[in-house]
């Protein structure tokens, strides 16, 4: 399998409720790598772009004035397989649903309140990347752990 990237962001309820560390540390002990980090106060047309696919929909608009209600916290992660493994520890999107010990099934309640986004696949992630980071805004380092995460 090959090293893959993906796009997360803490959204403004954990922002607002304290939760952008624990969620950090989250990614961080199960040894996933951050490679660009930065907080954000989106704009609508930003948030338009990021959540497109899903223009029509109900929650289209709901969703845009939710994501641009107060800063996120944005994110790229890096790692093998890291798009699924950061969906698997979100949990599904609606929290109700979410298995506990998920970042969803933990701290979230509402579907319209969900913590936090991940990609959904790799044209998603890279899609996303390209729209909230720029090239230089991600760093490229080798870390200490590599070596002890994997056979
Ligand atoms: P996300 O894109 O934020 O990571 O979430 P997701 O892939 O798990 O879910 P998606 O279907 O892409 O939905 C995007 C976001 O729209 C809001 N939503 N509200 N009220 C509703 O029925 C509803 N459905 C979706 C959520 O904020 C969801 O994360
Ligand atoms: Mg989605």
């Amino acid at each position: 399998m090959s090293k893959e990237r993906t796009f997360v962001m803490i959204k403004p309820d954990a922002v607002q409720r304290g939760l952008t560390g624990e969620i950090i540390s989250r990614f961080e002990k199960k040894g996933i790598k951050l490679v660009a980090m930065k907080m954000i106060s989106v704009d609508t047309k930003l948030a338009e772009k990021h959540y497109g696919i899903h223009r029509g929909k109900s929650f289209f608009e709901p969703t845009v004035k939710y994501i641009i209600s107060s800063p996120v916290v944005a994110m790229v992660l890096e790692g093998e397989n890291v798009i699924n493994m950061v969906r698997g520890m979100m949990g599904e999107t609606d929290p109700q649903k979410a298995a506990l010990g998920t970042i969803r099934g933990d701290f979230g309640q509402f579907i319209g309140r969900n913590i936090v986004h991940g990609s959904d696949g790799p044209d998603t992630a890279k899609f996303e990347i390209n729209l909230w980071f720029k090239t230089e805004e991600i760093s490229k380092y080798k870390k200490i752990d590599e070596g002890w995460l994997q056979e």
